[in-house]
């Protein structure tokens, strides 16, 4: 068992293979935290930690009547911190009663721990294979006065070092109860000696990594856009000050949650820090009637006392592993070729199906046809909900295409936005009800379209319906689900006003019942995530995508630092990375070689129409093809180090190694061309210290310990050079 309890000391202690995360029940009734880090032996008392009174003197707070005045539950690190009780900090649990109250009190009933790990109703999550993957700590509270019951939910993986958390509200018989905030965890510190990481963006500019001391005060990325969105990603870090990718303590946390969200860090006068993640409680309420419940979505913990690198490596895994399912999780991908940037909405079934020959005759695995091929969709200003095909465009339909492109030896994938209409098309004529919008209001557009209300059901089976008839009648092997605008003025025709707060998030849990439903039926179709570019990459869409494209922005040297701010939680795996033509949205040009590395670094693929190539740059399109068979397993499954970033030196580099430990791979950018460069050393990491490694290219060996203290030096003063060292185990 990872989960012991000592019932003597009424302490929990959840363990990974080198974390401990520890709870105490206070007096019998107030479960505390009372550690996360590195593992301690069980046998370690805690006691000490209780007497820790949390007394901020009288002018920040009440003693607490329930624990005889000993306590300030302002001052002392909850498990389950609810409003109203006197802890004035982010609360994770908050309600309205019918007496029109606001305070909870949430009191240890009871507990219970088993192997294994529950699913969560209508939610993604992560998931075990079997029993002996993880333990389970279910802890009961309940706020009496309110007839209120709260489930905690703690898995211990036993094989990775991640705590996942969760909770569910069920309320009695008292009355209706309004819940207006309920986060999935939240994590208390004695300090405030750490650094906020997180990862904000925009669109062609997803995930910059953003890290700054924390301060007095909340401070908080989140969501409100009903999408994780291109602004701020839920994954966020506090790492300890001066920890690098190889040192130092660093907490992540991430949701399992696709809509709007809040992550964030409060820190009091006292220096005391709440971490806190989860639903965003602004724009949200949730009516619970007598005998109903409500399901958090689950949040990741993960802590790594070795710096930076190795937290994000233990995100990398379980999600390949442990998030993702289905028959491609963890399996190499076809090569695609994709014509959104070669054509955007002007091609037709002859202009596809050449782009898709020369592909065919370079090597590539599939065509993909993107936005434009249905309704009279000619620009983004019409058709969505229109999904039967232009004739016009495509006149023997999809199924011909792709018979087309089969004969060709090649697979056949489509692009849909599903989750969108457009005023001007046929389904929105029929039901113009079908959209998000509030009664008697104006609706406002974005790109030209709306966004259809999954939280109702006839929507959803229409969808299902229209979608199925299209996989049923053509060969389609893949999908790149497509969703470009975010949620504005929030409101659902089929809910009572008393419920509209709850739009949002039954849209999202609509959402995943589609994606489940469709995902089942079509378990051979692999299916890519988009939201123009990466704006819903999060741990909710990867229970469902196989893969997600990761930017708009293909021009290699912005998009280096896009997948990279991205590889702090996501494996390359997930990223959809395109090579593009040149020069294309910033007037960038660089090497087709470059921009092969680039994408080789994740899912890779073309969007462009290889017809327009030279012969050198066709040359180099095959050599790159050969380079992803032979190695996209060390690119795609082995364990990632970011071993150079431009804030230290002029080098972006990255170091792939493969999971039986025999190939290593170092891609290096030349991020800073510079006349008199600065020498930099490139040191290696992880690799066996006695061991030889060979270089494919000149055939030198080097022992590991060479690579990893010695090194090799580089001069960076090739305008956006780029180097890929590829070393293998001799
Ligand atoms: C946004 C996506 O990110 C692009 O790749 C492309 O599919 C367009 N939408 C099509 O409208």
């Amino acid at each position: 068992m990872s989960i012991i309890y000592n019932e003597k000391e009424k302490i929990f202690h959840l363990k990974t293979p080198e974390t401990s995360y520890v709870i105490g029940i206070y007096e019998g009734k107030l479960p505390m935290h009372l550690y996360y880090g590195k593992r301690l032996d069980s046998s370690f008392s805690f006691k000490d930690l209780f007497e820790a009174n949390g007394d901020n003197g009288w002018g920040q707070g009440s003693m607490s009547a329930d624990f005889e005045n000993k306590i300030q539950l302002s001052g002392v690190p909850i498990e389950c911190p609810s409003m109203g009780d006197g802890d004035v900090r982010p609360a994770m649990f908050q309600a309205k009663y019918e007496d029109g109250s606001i305070l909870s009190k949430l009191w240890y009933t009871g507990h219970k721990i088993y192997k294994g790990k529950p699913e969560i109703p209508g939610l993604p999550a992560t998931y075990v294979e079997s029993d002996d993957e993880a333990d389970t700590l279910e802890l009961y509270l309940e706020d009496s006065f309110q007839d209120i019951k709260v489930v905690l939910y703690y898995t211990a993986f036993s094989k990775m070092d991640v705590i996942t958390r969760s909770m569910r509200v069920i309320n009695g018989n008292k009355g209706v109860v309004r819940l207006t905030a309920a986060l999935s965890g939240c994590l208390d510190f004695n300090n405030k000696n750490y650094d906020l990481m997180h990862f904000y963006g925009a669109w062609a500019r997803e995930r910059y990594m953003e890290r700054k001391p924390l301060f007095i005060g909340n401070q908080s990325v989140e969501s409100l856009l009903g999408a994780s969105g291109h602004h701020q990603n839920p994954f966020i870090c506090l790492a300890e000050h001066g920890a690098t990718e190889d040192r130092g303590r660093v907490y992540g946390v991430n949701l399992v949650y696709s809509g709007n969200f809040v992550s964030g860090a409060y820190v009091d006068p006292y220096h005391r820090t709440r971490l806190y993640i989860g639903i965003n409680p602004t724009n949200f309420e949730w009516k619970l009637e007598c005998g109903e419940e409500f399901f958090t979505p689950e949040c990741v913990f993960v802590y790594s006392d070795e710096g930076i690198g190795k937290m994000s490596r233990t995100f990398h895994r379980l999600i390949r592993d442990r998030l993702a399912r289905g028959k491609f999780r963890g399996e190499e991908r076809p090569i695609l070729i994709n014509n959104w940037e070669a054509t955007t909405f002007d091609f037709d079934e002859e202009k596809i199906v050449s782009i898709a020959k020369k592909a065919a005759d370079v090597g590539v695995d599939m065509m993909v046809l993107d936005d434009g091929w249905f309704g009279v969709r000619n620009d983004d200003t019409t058709s969505l909900g229109d999904w039967f095909v232009n004739r016009d465009k495509l006149p023997n339909g999809l199924d011909g295409l792709a018979k087309r492109v089969n004969d060709m030896g090649m697979k056949f994938g489509l692009w849909l936005e599903p989750e969108m209409v457009s005023p001007e098309s046929k389904l929105y004529k029929e039901h113009p009800d079908w959209c998000l919008h509030v009664q008697g209001r104006s609706r406002g557009l974005a790109r030209s379209q709306l966004i259809l209300d999954y939280s109702r059901k006839d929507v959803r089976d229409y969808i299902i319906k229209v979608l199925s008839d299209i996989f049923d009648n053509a060969n389609i092997e893949y999908i790149k689900w497509d969703m470009n605008r975010n949620m504005g003025e929030i409101g659902s025709m089929l809910l009572p006003a008393d419920r509209q707060g709850e739009t949002a998030h039954r849209y999202m849990l609509g959402l995943y019942s589609v994606l489940e439903e469709i995902k089942k039926k079509y378990p051979d179709m692999l299916m890519e995530g988009c939201s123009a570019g990466g704006g819903r990459f999060d741990m909710g869409m990867f229970h469902y995508f196989d893969q997600f494209w990761t930017s708009d922005e293909s021009e290699a040297m912005a998009r280096i630092q896009i997948q990279n701010g991205t590889s702090y939680c996501y494996p390359t795996i997930t990223m959809g990375a395109h090579v593009s033509k040149v020069p294309n949205g910033v007037g960038r040009v660089t090497s087709m070689e470059l921009r092969g590395y680039v994408s080789l670094a994740g899912q890779f693929g073309y969007e462009l129409d290889l017809n327009q190539l030279n012969d050198a740059d066709i040359e180099e399109v095959k050599r790159q093809i050969a380079l992803c068979k032979q190695y996209r397993k060390v690119f795609n499954n082995g364990d990632m180090y970011r071993i150079m970033s431009p804030e230290n030196t002029s080098f972006m580099a990255w170091q792939f190694i493969s999971e039986d430990k025999e190939t290593v791979i170092v891609e290096l950018f030349t991020m800073k061309a510079l006349r008199y460069p600065p020498a930099e050393i490139i040191r290696l990491k992880d690799l066996e210290s006695s061991s030889l490694y060979r270089d494919k290219e000149t055939g030198r060996e080097y022992s590991g310990e060479f690579l990893m203290n010695v090194g090799f030096s580089r001069e960076p003063n090739v305008e956006y050079g780029c180097e890929m060292l590829i070393l293998e185990k001799v």
